[in-house]
């Protein structure tokens, strides 16, 4: 399989370091990746006997394959000799770009898409699959929920036979561990953002964590992809976490409840709300783990708890897309 990578940034060399490491697993499996171009803003590695990845992981621009030139993948996807492309370039949920047009133009040109990417689907879902329906191709997007959880496969393959009624979870990793924070060591909302940001876990701008808007991207291509919904983020009920207090936690806590920033969505109802959770509750994750909960008519309730960030763990989820389209086109 001739793949493309567009962003490399964390995720795109974490992607590479785990395919260099899983070389024997992928002979196992009958999968030949051959990375013909690696794209970064301001350039790209092309070679269409494959590149060697250890070089670019070492070398970068210094590698003899580089060649500068800005929006090159804009430029170059829809000629370019491959059969997937990778998209993980930064995400933008104000227009998408420049994902959005990096995936168009690849499933217009007859490749496969896999994607970390959130802004593109949270702005275009309907009408990406639509695309990539009518190209008859894949776009798969397992890590742009959860990181490393593999809700969309679960729910694709192994639930199946099963109608998903509604899912619930705690999807951003930065305002559990601020809210877990408060809980745990009774500290003020600003202390445990304070923390949040020094320890890596937050933005300079946590925003788009604490307010919910993440949250609420991420919930919109659950509701989406596994409830085929036609949501927008325009349609979700949106609540920060802002206004909660250490007092309001530990009242919580005297009754047995935790305060927990939580998406849910039904076929009637969509938000990510703060609300109360029994301690008890499988949804009553700590830190910055990720919990997504799929009610369901025959398995009944499943729940799946991980990593919802960092680079390698999120490579799981991308690598576990690409073998799934390998498997699909070698059946074919
Ligand atoms: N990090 C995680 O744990 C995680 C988890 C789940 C999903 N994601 C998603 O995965 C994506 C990548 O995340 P990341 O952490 O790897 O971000 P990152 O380190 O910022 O990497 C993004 C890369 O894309 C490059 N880029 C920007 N515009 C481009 C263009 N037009 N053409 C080609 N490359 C371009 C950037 O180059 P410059 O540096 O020059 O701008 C950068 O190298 C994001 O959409 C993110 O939301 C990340």
């Amino acid at each position: 399989m001739k793949i493309a990578i567009v962003g490399f940034g964390n995720v795109g060399r974490a992607v590479a370091e785990v395919m260099l490491e899983r070389r024997e697993l992928f002979q196992k499996v009958d999968f030949e990746p051959k990375v013909v171009a690696v794209f970064e803003r301001d350039g790209s590695w092309i070679d269409e006997n494959g590149l060697k990845l250890q070089e670019l992981l070492s070398k970068g621009t210094s590698s003899p394959s580089w060649v500068e030139g800005a929006a090159m993948a804009e430029e170059r996807l829809a000629d370019l000799d491959c059969d997937l492309i990778v998209e993980m370039t930064v995400t933008n949920i104000e227009d998408g770009e420049p994902g959005l047009t990096h995936i168009v133009e690849a499933l217009n040109s007859g490749k496969d898409v896999v994607t970390s990417n959130k802004g593109p689907l949270v702005l275009a879902f309907p009408e990406l699959m639509e695309i990539a329906e009518k190209k008859n191709r894949m776009l798969l997007y397992e890590a742009t929920v959860g990181g490393a959880i593999p809700v969309f496969h679960v729910a694709r393959e192994a639930l199946l036979v099963n109608r998903i009624i509604s899912i619930t979870g705690i999807l951003n990793g930065t305002s559990n561990y601020i809210l877990t924070k408060m809980t745990d060591e009774k500290v003020s909302f600003n202390a445990a953002l304070r923390e949040a940001q020094e320890k890596g876990y937050a933005e300079a701008d946590p925003t788009y964590d604490i307010e919910g808007i993440d949250a609420a991207s991420k919930l919109v291509i659950l509701a989406n992809g596994i409830l085929k919904t036609s949501k927008s983020i325009k349609d979700v009920r949106i609540e920060g976490i802002t206004r909660i207090t250490p007092e309001m936690t530990e009242l919580a806590m005297e009754d047995g409840y935790l305060v927990k920033h939580i998406g849910y969505v039904d076929r009637n109802r969509i938000e990510v709300i703060p609300r109360l959770i029994p301690r008890s509750s499988p949804l009553a994750v700590g830190g910055t783990l990720n919990v997504i909960s799929l009610k369901t008519d025959v398995a009944q309730d499943i729940t799946l708890i991980g990593r919802g960030a960092g680079p390698r763990e999120t490579s799981s989820a991308i690598l576990g897309d690409i073998l799934h389209i390998n498997k699909i086109r070698k059946e074919n």
